[in-house]
């Protein structure tokens, strides 16, 4: 019997030299993508940007800001071929867990209506809605609005 060889998985900083990929897997994940200059000024402002690779291939990552006892997940994404497997759990506790060492107590972040994969991610880690905010976000027709979610930590 053959063993079939473990894959590494390995979350690490998002340095400049990812953001080619991280763009790219953007991209094909919204249809209103953060740019490569939104994630290097995260990256240059010392947000928590962490990227996931499997192997070579980088595969997900978030960008958390941590401040004044609060944290806010600005973008937690995972490659559409990689999707369903765990992995955004898995970064969704890994920013949790950055946040609670950072003093946050609160972690929020804003989410479509539309976007029911990452809604039911949120509701499952025990987040709570607690606001709408009109027409925050662009859409394909005008605006969409963005609920706002958050967790006691
Ligand atoms: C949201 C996202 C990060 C989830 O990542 P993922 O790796 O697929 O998530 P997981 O495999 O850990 O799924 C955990 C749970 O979330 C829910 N979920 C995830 N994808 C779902 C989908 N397409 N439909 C319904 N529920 C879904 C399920 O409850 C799932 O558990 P299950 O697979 O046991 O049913 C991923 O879909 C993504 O990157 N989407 C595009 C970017 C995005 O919208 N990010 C969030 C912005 S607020």
């Amino acid at each position: 019997m053959s063993a079939v060889p473990k894959q590494v998985l390995q979350l690490v900083p998002m340095r400049e030299a990812d953001l080619a990929q991280v763009v790219a897997i953007e991209r094909t994940v919204y249809s209103h993508p953060w740019t490569r200059g939104n994630f290097a000024d995260a990256v240059r402002a010392g947000y928590h940007c962490r990227a996931l690779r499997l192997e070579r291939e980088l595969i997900g990552y978030f960008v958390l800001m941590v401040a004044a006892g609060e944290a806010h997940l600005l973008n937690l994404s995972i490659a559409a071929a990689h999707q369903r497997r765990g992995h955004g759990t898995a970064l969704l506790r890994q920013a949790m867990g950055i946040a609670r060492e950072g003093g946050a107590r609160s972690l929020f972040l804003e989410v479509r209506p539309s976007n029911l994969a990452a809604i039911a991610l949120y509701a499952r880690h025990g987040f709570c809605r607690i606001a709408v905010r009109r027409g925050y976000y662009p859409a394909q027709n005008g605006r969409e609005d963005a609920f706002v979610y958050s967790l006691e930590l």
